[in-house]
């Protein structure tokens, strides 16, 4: 209803618990009530034009791009991974240009602004091949929140997935995205990554796509990233860093 020019995102919630919005003629009263393309919405009896489409995509970011739609040293960027003629798509935060994995893009700025806005605590989970095994105390650790620099990192889930000589696969899910936070992380427990991979984004999983590879992302994976980042932040009009 925002979208479409109905109302603000809450006076759109008022008008949905107040029994005057229908979805394909049945009253909708809860919010986040899903809409699907050829569903038809009115309000008090007007039909509700659909706001402008827009475009998300799921990238694999191979290692050796930035993730910037240009970059003044000339370093390849993510924008050349997008198909010609597509719409101009900003990323969903950022990815080092050492690290791979999943990166979404959209020209949806105020999704964007939702899902990178702490207050959502979106969780992002990597993959990282890091020096040495990790302790039991290591673990413990990571989970309890590591001391990094001038603040202490929120706590984070970690799975060990496998250990080969002196290297160990761990896969760690974070909510927060402070500058290379996962590889600070492990280098304040001196097992410093040689590899990083980001595998999901809130609920979008990188699956097979492969390195350099670009996918829309299905109607499932949307509702369930609006839903990720529902709530309403109107009268917090700030941009997330
Ligand atoms: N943490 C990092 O250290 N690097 C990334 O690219 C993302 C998370």
């Amino acid at each position: 209803l925002a979208l479409a020019g109905v109302s603000s995102r809450r006076a759109a919630d008022e008008l949905i618990v107040r029994g005057v919005v229908r979805v394909n003629g049945n009253v909708v009263r809860e919010l986040g009530t899903p809409v699907n393309p050829g569903d038809v919405v009115d309000v008090r009896g007007t039909v509700v034009a659909p706001g402008a489409e827009r475009t998300y995509v799921a990238v694999h970011k191979p290692v050796g791009m930035v993730t910037t739609l240009r970059d003044p040293q000339g370093r390849r960027t993510v924008a050349e991974l997008l198909p010609k003629g597509s719409p101009r798509l900003v990323p969903v935060g950022r990815l080092d240009y050492d690290t791979a994995g999943l990166l979404l893009m959209t020209d949806d700025g105020e999704l964007v602004n939702r899902l990178l806005h702490p207050r959502y605590e979106v969780e992002k989970t990597y993959r990282a091949t890091i020096a040495g095994r990790l302790s039991a105390e290591d673990v413990k650790g990571l989970q309890g929140g590591v001391e990094l620099d001038a603040y202490k990192a929120a706590g984070a889930k970690v799975r060990v997935v496998a250990v080969r000589g002196d290297s160990s696969v761990v896969d760690i899910t974070i909510h927060e995205g402070r500058n290379r936070q996962v590889r600070r992380m492990f280098e304040a427990l001196r097992h410093p990554v040689r590899t990083l991979v980001r595998l999901r984004f809130g609920p979008v999983a990188l699956g097979d796509l492969p390195p350099g590879g670009v996918r829309p992302l299905t109607a499932k994976e949307l509702h369930a990233l609006q839903r990720t980042a529902a709530g309403n932040i109107d009268s917090e009009p700030e941009v997330a860093r």
